[in-house]
């Protein structure tokens, strides 16, 4: 498309091709998770990873799993894990997708982790077993209307004394002071990306989070700096830009 004549961008004919084309990428990362074709196959991969997730933590997979994993030391579940298991927690996931699924059975990925768990659906067995529990990048995932129900089982999953360290993505990180219209324009398509790629539902800033972790029963809630504060040792360096942290007690 031309630009009118009279119209003056402060972009140089350089800045205006990258801006449009992350706007290409972005319009195609938005719609994988939206309506239309693309939408509908993101869908039908993930239509049974809920359900199945919910029937393998009813016929006690995971209390089977966390008896062979025979751990005599502190447990620390790192729930929504993905490809965060090269670590001493157990590491709880989804049940894998259709498309997951596919590749497994051509042998092109394994399940890494140690249990199947659907934060959103309480698992008898895990009723205060844990000493920690990591949620990192996985509340925004959660419809508003379960975030309460997730965080309240993570809270039975703990013992006593033990605690909790949830890192979310926050919008503030994009409020700095920016100086030329291409870093203001690129600024906003890294807003639009946070907020509707990914599969996010929520977004999250300190107070509201706080809010949420307080409503469940946890005590001695702190912001926390990028690996310091209980469970510090656990945060992904690649998270840090984007996210704030926060840690809480179940006393
Ligand atoms: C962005 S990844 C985070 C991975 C890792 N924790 C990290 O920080 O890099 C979000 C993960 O949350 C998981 N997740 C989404 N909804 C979930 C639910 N209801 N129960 C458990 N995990 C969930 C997804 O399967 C996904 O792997």
């Amino acid at each position: 498309m031309g630009i009118s004549m009279d119209v003056k961008l402060d972009f140089t004919a350089e800045e205006r091709k990258i801006l449009l084309e992350e706007m290409q990428i972005l319009e195609h990362n938005i719609s994988i998770f939206d309506w239309g074709l693309r939408g509908f196959r993101t869908y039908a991969s993930a239509v049974f990873t809920l359900p199945l997730t919910n029937f393998m933590q009813t016929i006690g997979y995971n209390k089977k799993k966390l008896v062979d994993l025979n751990k005599s030391d502190k447990v620390i579940l790192n729930i929504g894990c993905r490809d965060d298991t090269n670590n001493d927690y157990i590491n709880a996931e989804l049940f894998p997708s259709l498309g997951e699924m596919w590749r497994i059975l051509r042998g092109k990925r394994r399940i890494e982790y140690d249990l199947f768990l659907n934060i959103c659906y309480e698992d008898k067995n895990l009723l205060e077993v844990a000493d920690g529990i990591i949620l990192s990048h996985v509340l925004e995932h959660i419809p508003l209307n379960l975030a309460l129900v997730a965080l309240k089982n993570c809270f039975k999953y703990l013992k006593k004394n033990g605690c909790i360290r949830i890192c979310v993505p926050y919008l503030g990180r994009y409020q700095q002071p920016l100086n030329t219209s291409y870093e203001k324009a690129k600024n906003m398509l890294a807003v639009n990306t946070i907020i509707y790629c990914y599969g996010h539902k929520v977004m999250y800033n300190v107070e509201l989070l706080k809010l949420l972790m307080a409503e469940v029963g946890f005590s001695q809630i702190e912001e926390v700096n990028f690996q310091e504060g209980l469970l510090g040792m656990s945060d992904l360096p690649e998270r840090q830009p984007e996210s704030i942290y926060l840690t809480g007690i179940k006393i």
